[in-house]
């Protein structure tokens, strides 16, 4: 397995990271055994970096984790480096309340998230996204305090904007920022991405395949089933979906052509602008079954040249896709979307 660093002070993880999200109920129905059987599957192909929130089914992931790593060969478990993300609230029935980056909530999150991995530290912590009532200075100032008592050992960022980007640097090291980065997301290219090179920040980027919309897979006619995000997303709406689906086709036309599947080849894509950007770029791929893992795994010995890379990118050309990345009310929270007042 290929490796990476995470910025100048971050852990070494594997190129290629498992998102664990989708284990639990994000996506619609999930499968306990096979979710377990994918994280060892996972471990076993020398994949390190697992990435899960507190609030991934209110615990249920955290407990999912725990119990694959628990089940899992020791010299396993201990490759293992965690990326866990907190302070997303949320109420009994799963609606997302807001977000909290208190110092005492920190340390709280903290305390179950320990708890529920049943391990004594967290390899990466981070706020899921940026509490903005809360000065960025103390929410990382908080985890500052938990990598010096020994709980956490680097401190992460979430969907994070430039300003706050700077502010987090200037407070503690940072390892990475999770941000959402695709074919169809670009958005990082022009300001956040070199801000994190500039600042010895690596970026694991997620949504790597826009949730399966650009992965091969999704059909036009499959309908995202009760509790699937995707019946939330505007790009997998009626009025969007078929734009959205000529863009894959039009994928499928360059993946074809190499041998390869359309999935690989939107996971290849991101994997070489680390190369071509001077960033570790880290895809954190959201396999919830062993198949889907194999398939993204392969993507590690796809390489795409200048030419390919050119013909990927007029195959599904900056801006291109229909919709936003989340619904309105979840692109309110994201930092990196807002306009910067410096
Ligand atoms: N920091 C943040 O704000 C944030 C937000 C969201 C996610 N994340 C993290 O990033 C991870 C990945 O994100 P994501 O799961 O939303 O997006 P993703 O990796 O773009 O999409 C994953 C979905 O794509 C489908 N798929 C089809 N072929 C696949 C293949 N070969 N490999 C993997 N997936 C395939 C699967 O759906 P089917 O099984 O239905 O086919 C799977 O659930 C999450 O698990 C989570 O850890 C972070």
């Amino acid at each position: 397995m290929q490796t990476r660093t995470l910025g100048t002070t971050g852990p070494q993880v594997s190129a290629l990271g498992l998102g664990c999200m989708g284990m639990s109920p994000a996506y619609g129905e999930t499968d306990r055994p096979e979710s377990i059987a994918t994280i060892h599957a996972a471990l076993d192909a020398g994949v390190t970096l697992l990435d899960t929130g507190d609030f991934y089914g209110m615990g249920h992931n955290e407990l999912l984790i725990n119990e694959a790593l628990r089940t899992a060969p020791a010299a396993l478990r201990e490759q293992a480096v965690t990326s866990v993300k907190f302070g997303a609230l949320r109420d009994p029935e799963g609606r997302f309340l807001g977000n909290d980056g208190r110092p005492e909530a920190v340390r709280n999150f903290l305390a179950y998230s320990l708890q529920r991995l049943g391990t004594d530290h967290i390899d990466i912590y981070r706020v899921a996204r940026v509490d903005p009532t809360v000065p960025i200075e103390e929410t990382v100032g908080a985890i500052a305090d938990a990598v010096d008592a020994g709980y956490v050992r680097h401190i992460g960022l979430s969907e994070a904007g430039p300003e706050n980007i700077r502010r987090a640097a200037a407070t503690a090291p940072i390892a990475d920022l999770q941000i959402e980065y695709s074919l169809l997301d670009r958005g990082i290219e022009d300001e956040i991405l070199p801000l994190c090179r500039e600042l010895g920040i690596g970026i694991t980027a997620y949504g790597v395949l826009s949730r399966g919309l650009i992965s091969g897979h999704w059909t036009r006619d499959r309908k995202p089933g009760p509790g699937d995000f995707r019946g939330l997303s505007p790009r997998f709406r009626a009025e969007n979906i078929d734009s959205n689906l000529d863009l894959v086709d039009a994928l499928r036309a360059v993946a074809d052509a190499k041998g390869v599947t359309v999935a690989q080849t939107a996971i290849a894509w991101v994997l070489a602008q680390g190369g071509r950007r001077g960033a570790a770029v880290v895809p954190v791929v959201g396999a919830r079954r062993r198949d889907r893992l194999a398939e993204a795994l392969g993507a590690l010995d796809v390489r795409l040249d200048d030419d390919d890379l050119a013909a990927v990118e007029e195959a599904v050309p900056p801006g291109a896709a229909v919709g936003a990345r989340y619904p309105e009310e979840q692109m309110a929270y994201l930092d990196s979307e807002k306009k910067q007042t410096t």
